[in-house]
């Protein structure tokens, strides 16, 4: 987004919450799935839905104007994209990162009153809930399933043996670079309930031999083993920057010498603290759902990190288009 100046970007900026409200309406009805590879007259859509043919076909031709659905005639078919990954009768649908985006909206709405108090929202879900831990899991292996792979086959991990993904959920990033490299051993560490789903992926991959899993809340427990290499993805910004440095320093004493800690996250690259916005934007997210949570620079996250006792950091660079985030890698090396 570029940044508003005049009174028209504003409003073309405010107005930007309608397209992603249709969209969820389209997911709170399940529209991909009861269109799935037909192609539906408006009516008969309608009574399929048990809504409103009124309602149903305004929200259909603004699907259509965003290229979701498609139509023909009087009728509308779903894109390949809704089709294939919007459609829970499609395999390769993406349901559990579509759900908690859905969620998103209402705790979204809560903004202002989580800005007043600095706190989360009221009715935030237990970490270590197991149905709720389930869900997110499944939820960020949707995320990543097609970021991790493009990941794994840029960062060199040769000369590891082992490899420890520190807050892994699913695994879906261990599991890449178990495919990328072919005598790597890997453990993920998480909550026992993401654990589970870990192992459900797992099972499906010849790779997912080669994964073990240690379940341990790592803020309150020490992180038995010792590796070659720690992936940090995802986790910095759920913790302050006291809870970071006293993770960095617990992943120091578990890596051997010469050992990596690569860390991927939103982080910032401007003096300023402002930038990419994605950034800044996601540090709500963690407001709205953190007790402590943030997003960091760089400079702030090697400070930290030479703090714990880590020699070389230097970021990583990866193709454009290929990342979770821009610019979002980080290697610390710990000192032979
Ligand atoms: C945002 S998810 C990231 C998952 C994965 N690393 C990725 O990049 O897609 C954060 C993960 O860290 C785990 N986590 C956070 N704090 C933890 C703790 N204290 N002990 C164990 N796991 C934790 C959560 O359960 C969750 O699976």
């Amino acid at each position: 987004m570029t940044s508003i100046r005049t009174f028209g970007e504003f409003r073309e900026a405010v107005a930007a919450y309608r397209l992603p409200r249709i969209i969820f309406t389209a997911l709170d009805l399940d529209l991909f799935t009861a269109i799935g590879a037909t192609a539906c007259t408006v009516p008969a859509l309608a009574k399929r839905l048990r809504v409103s043919p009124r309602g149903l076909e305004i929200l259909c031709r603004n699907l259509a104007c965003a290229g979701l659905l498609l139509k023909a005639g009087s009728r509308y078919r779903n894109s390949p994209l809704a089709r294939k990954e919007l459609n829970k009768k499609s395999p390769a649908c993406r349901w559990a990162y579509l759900d908690l985006l859905r969620g998103h909206w209402d705790d979204w709405s809560q903004l202002t009153r989580s800005v007043r108090r600095g706190r989360p929202v009221d009715d935030n879900d237990d970490p270590d809930e197991p149905a709720y831990r389930r869900r997110f899991s499944w939820a960020m292996h949707h995320r990543s399933l097609d970021v991790a792979p493009k990941i794994a086959a840029q960062i060199n991990l040769r000369g590891a043996g082992t490899l420890l993904d520190l807050g892994g959920g699913p695994g879906t990033y261990a599991l890449a670079f178990l495919k990328q490299n072919p005598v790597l051993q890997a453990t993920v560490c998480d909550r026992a309930p993401a654990l589970t789903v870990a192992r459900e992926i797992a099972a499906t991959m010849p790779h997912g031999k080669r994964l073990s899993y240690l379940p341990l809340d790592f803020v309150t427990k020490a992180i038995p083993g010792r590796y070659d290499a720690i992936w940090f993805s995802n986790v910095l910004h759920i913790y302050s920057p006291e809870e970071n440095q006293r993770l960095f320093r617990k992943m120091a004493k578990s890596l051997a010498p010469g050992g990596r800690l690569i860390i991927q996250d939103a982080f910032l690259h401007d003096a300023h603290g402002l930038h990419p916005q994605e950034a800044s934007l996601f540090a709500v997210t963690m407001l709205l759902f953190t007790e402590q949570g943030n997003t960091y620079s760089v400079r702030d996250t090697a400070t930290w990190l030479k703090r714990a006792g880590f020699g070389r950091v230097r970021t990583l660079t990866v193709k454009k288009g290929t990342e979770d985030w821009d610019g979002g890698i980080l290697e610390a090396t710990k000192a032979r």
